[in-house]
């Protein structure tokens, strides 16, 4: 337990703990660890954590448990723990976590979604993550036993504005429906507008690791990217998108049905689906005087 609560410590400690010279002396990291700039939200899962999955269906450090999630559903039934090689910024001493949905991921009545979402435990609607410069990674592996079926779109990585009006970015894979000429196969990177800032096929073979730099006090983003454990490279950016309205992350599957334009509460959702995304490298940095973690 020691870990967890001295993750849940430094969770919620005030912002002045976060300052960079203090992160040198309580550090968690291994020696594999490529992090380099002060993390403000962690939610990389230690390995420890993955050996005991009902540790995230009750208040933990790392994630919200009551949200989004089907109502029937328990975090421990949603999260499975796959036994992949670590991806680049999770090192030794954090493990892969992966979302699934199935029929029951209906969240409260919305019935044309299946859809199961990771909010950071630290994460408010206006918190240090939505201010200054601030860098989102994850990293993303494709399950065989659990692919997406791209004739539908998903949203699986998002920051929702603190009024859920928008999201001023989104990850998507599969068929937009708004833009269904846009490749099926590409990740696909939106700003609020849906308007594609960068995209990359799935690989479903190796780790593919994101970086998403919000520059709030600029409005825009600049995007890194790399396969397996090499280092990030800068592939777009900085672009110019309208970061304003605060709001929280969110990590997981969003699957929007088909032939509706109502997605929220109608379409078509085939049914028995075992679908999953894998993540690792959950995290948020500071990335104040241009420190991104390659
Ligand atoms: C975490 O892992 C370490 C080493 O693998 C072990 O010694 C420790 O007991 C574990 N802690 C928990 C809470 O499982
Ligand atoms: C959840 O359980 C309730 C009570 O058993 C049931 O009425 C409801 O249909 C279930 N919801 C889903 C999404 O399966
Ligand atoms: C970002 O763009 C929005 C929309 O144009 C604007 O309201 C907001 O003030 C901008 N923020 C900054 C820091 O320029
Ligand atoms: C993919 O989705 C479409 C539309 O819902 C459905 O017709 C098809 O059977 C699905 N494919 C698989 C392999 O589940």
């Amino acid at each position: 337990m020691y870990t967890t609560s001295l993750l849940a410590a430094l969770l919620t400690a005030p912002l002045a703990l976060a300052a960079p010279s203090l992160y040198q002396h309580i550090s968690l990291r291994a020696p594999s660890d490529k992090v380099k700039c002060p993390i403000v939200i962690d939610g990389r899962v230690p390995t420890n954590l993955s050996r005991t999955p009902t540790v995230f269906d009750t208040s933990n450090a790392l994630f919200n448990p009551d949200y989004v999630k089907g109502n029937n559903l328990t975090w421990s039934q949603i999260l499975k723990f796959p036994a992949t090689e670590s991806s680049r910024f999770d090192g030794a001493d954090h493990a892969a976590v992966e979302v699934t949905i199935s029929d029951l991921s209906i969240f409260q009545k919305q019935v044309g979604f299946r859809r199961a979402g990771l909010q950071f435990a630290s994460d408010s609607p206006q918190d240090p993550s939505d201010e200054g410069v601030k860098t989102l990674h994850f990293s993303v592996k494709q399950d065989p036993a659990r692919p997406l079926n791209l004739t539908h779109e998903y949203l699986n990585v998002w920051h929702e504005t603190a009024d859920y009006s928008n999201n001023q970015i989104q990850f998507n894979v599969g068929t937009l429906i708004d833009q269904p000429s846009s490749k099926i196969n590409n990740f696909k990177i939106l700003d609020r507008a849906g308007k594609q800032i960068w995209g990359i096929p799935i690989d479903y073979k190796k780790w593919q690791n994101f970086a998403i730099k919000l520059d709030y006090t600029k409005n825009q983003t600049t995007i890194y990217y790399s396969t397996g454990s090499a280092k990030l490279a800068r592939v777009v950016g900085p672009s110019s998108v309208n970061l304003a309205g605060g709001g929280q992350f969110q990590i997981g599957v969003l699957k929007k049905p088909t032939g509706t334009s109502d997605v929220v509460n109608a379409g078509y959702q085939s049914p028995n689906l075992n679908e999953g995304q894998i993540y690792g490298g959950l995290f948020v940095e500071d990335s104040a005087n241009g420190c991104v973690s390659l």
